[in-house]
């Protein structure tokens, strides 16, 4: 028998070239293989398991080719009442958790700490417990980022550490299992089992519901990897479970895979096609939040601005879709469905008392209707991520950003007329391939032209099978990337305190989180452009109780009032407890 029990590869586009077409599975059978079974099952207790043995010549018997083809090509929408049987090679029972102890470790973004809450949700279901104690865990899940070489390097040095912790276990016969789940499974697939021998599960960001199988594989001693990226998986009916229960806000995914093709960009690579979620388990979830009592609500995607919900036949019309002045794209434009605007109208409809906010967006979506929505409603706060990347027009080109500078600063001077008191934010890399001298301080230009409340910098890190990867010299030497990554970061600190400092003196509403991690005497909160604020716990008016005196609690609106400004924080103190809609009329 192969070592490859099954190996699936279906065409399913070719626009995007070899990688992304390719839907890809495959059950790694490391007991079957003569080279692989010393090294990768060096556990004896595995093999002297007989019930285990009889999991695997059932396995050995298991599904056909026929069966992955089938599965791999059904289109892939279940909903959560619908029973779905166990893969004929597997007893329900073998799918069952049976308590086993999981501890689920989360790197890179908000998109991979929602992700993590899916797979939680899921093993949850299925029976597994969660434990933050690394030492009693019986399955160890990390939930990996690629999008820069750094991310990546950061999760090997981690797999080296828990292997001593691996191999500690193989000698007190008490099995530890790990897992490698997201875009780092997606993008590396088997080279990760293969350089890594300890890792029992690979799951890419489309498998999630494969998990429970994946370690039922993974407990017989063998390694088991699910990478097959989909077309329309967006976990709609997998509520994502809330770990802190003192949380005021949530992540609500939107949207998942990106179209765009930035060339530097791995992220349609590691997480597929772009996709929506249906609008109404979009708003179920957010009301069953309401019902908890969450206070905010950020809208979650990697293109959340580009929403379609093509899920509804009668809103599939041919209307055309509106982009940002200025702006074209890269895919081909796609028609009808339900937009942005949309979903966020319903959505901050639900709870007028909790804050909407989204991420990460495009600049080339912003249509005139989801400006003056943002402008309208009281509950979306008015803060856009508006990445730039660069602010030479030559540089953004060589990007396929779809813009130039100049459409950009346009955009830019729109949606601060549209939104008065707009907080803005951008992402910047530093030493793209052919970045001169001259592009660069071009960038720096734009940092201080914008003035940005928030900013997020990186220097270029060439990732395989992108665009640039291909076709561009990462020529910008490392010591030069950095160089002008800390000028970006200088630039971008000065001026982001002057644009903070214009809040001095001012009035604001901030939900509060909870104590400041600096001084129990303080209490930390975020205002309406994300900005964190700190403020001292002191006695305040409540009012809507007036003459009650109260202390502020998480998830409770209070008025600051701003007495200091740095590039990351505002400092004040407190004048009353408030609700979002009384709030209004002091801002
Ligand atoms: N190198 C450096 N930064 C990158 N980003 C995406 N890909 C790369 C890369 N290869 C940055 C972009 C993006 C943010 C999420 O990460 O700025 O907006
Ligand atoms: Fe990457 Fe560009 Fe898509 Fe953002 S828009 S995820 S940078 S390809």
């Amino acid at each position: 028998m192969h070592s490859l029990q099954c190996v699936l590869q279906v065409q399913r586009s070719l626009r995007w070239g070899p990688m992304a077409s390719v839907s890809w599975l495959s059950l790694r059978m490391c007991m079957a293989h003569s080279s692989l079974s010393s090294t990768t099952c060096p556990n004896p207790e595995r093999q002297e398991d007989g019930a285990r043995k009889d999991f695997s010549s059932r396995l050995a018997t298991g599904p056909t080719l026929q069966y992955f083809l089938r599965s791999a090509s059904a289109p892939q929408e279940k909903l959560s009442s619908e029973v779905e049987d166990p893969p004929p090679y597997l007893m329900m029972d073998e799918l069952l958790g049976r308590q086993r102890k999981v501890y689920l470790e989360t790197y890179g973004c908000q998109m991979n700490v929602n992700d993590t809450e899916i797979a939680w949700s899921i093993l949850q279901k299925s029976g597994y417990l969660r434990t933050s104690n690394l030492q009693e865990a019986d399955v160890i899940l990390l939930v990996t980022c690629s999008i820069r070489e750094k991310a990546e390097q950061t999760i090997w040095n981690r797999l080296h550490q828990l292997k001593a912790l691996k191999t500690r276990r193989l000698r007190s016969r008490v099995p530890l299992r790990i897992g490698i789940l997201g875009c780092m499974a997606e993008r590396l697939k088997e080279e990760i089992l293969n350089r890594e021998k300890m890792v029992d599960v690979l799951a890419g960001p489309d498998a999630y519901r494969d998990l429970p199988r994946l370690l039922a594989v993974a407990e017989s001693g063998q390694q088991a990897a699910n990478v097959l990226l989909s077309l329309d998986e967006t976990y709609a009916d997998v509520m994502p479970v809330q770990t802190s229960p003192s949380a005021t806000s949530a992540f609500v995914s939107i949207m998942r895979g990106c179209d765009n093709m930035c060339t530097y960009c791995i992220v349609p690579f590691t997480r597929g096609r772009e996709r929506s979620r249906p609008v109404a388990s979009i708003l179920e979830e957010v009301r069953k939040l309401s019902e908890q009592g969450l206070k905010e609500v950020t809208l979650l995607g990697q293109n959340v601005n580009s929403f379609r919900d093509s899920s509804e036949v009668q809103f599939n019309s041919a209307v055309s879709t509106n982009l940002s002045r200025g702006f074209t794209a890269n895919c081909k434009t796609k028609q009808g469905g339900l937009r942005f605007a949309h979903l966020l109208d319903q959505v901050s409809r639900v709870d007028p008392e909790m804050r909407i906010r989204f991420t990460s967006p495009h600049p080339k979506d912003f249509p005139d209707e989801v400006l003056q929505l943002i402008h309208e409603r009281d509950n979306v706060c008015k803060q856009i991520h508006l990445p730039a990347q660069s602010g030479s027009s030559r540089v953004l080109e060589a990007m396929r950003r779809g813009y130039s500078r100049e459409a950009y600063v346009e955009l830019v001077h729109h949606i601060r007329e549209s939104i008065p008191g707009v907080s803005l934010s951008s992402d910047f890399i530093a030493g793209f391939c052919g970045e001169t001298e001259e592009d660069h301080v071009q960038t720096v230009s734009l940092l201080r032209e914008v003035q940005y409340n928030m900013g997020f910098l990186f220097a270029y890190s060439m990732r395989q099978k992108t665009r640039a990867y291909h076709r561009l010299k990462d020529d910008v030497p490392e010591e030069v990337k950095l160089r002008r990554l800390e000028e970006l970061i200088t630039v971008f600190r000065e001026e982001a305190t002057k644009a903070n400092q214009t809040a001095v003196g001012c009035t604001q509403l901030v939900l509060v989180e909870g104590l400041s991690k600096r001084s129990a005497a303080d209490l930390c909160g975020r205002n309406d452009g994300n900005l964190k604020v700190i403020f001292p716990d002191a006695e305040m008016e409540d009012v809507s109780n007036p003459g009650l005196r109260v202390r502020a609690q998480p998830g409770d609106y209070v008025l600051v009032q701003i007495t200091s400004a740095g590039s990351q924080t505002l400092k004040g103190h407190v004048l009353c407890r408030t609700t979002l809609k009384d709030s209004s009329a002091y801002c």
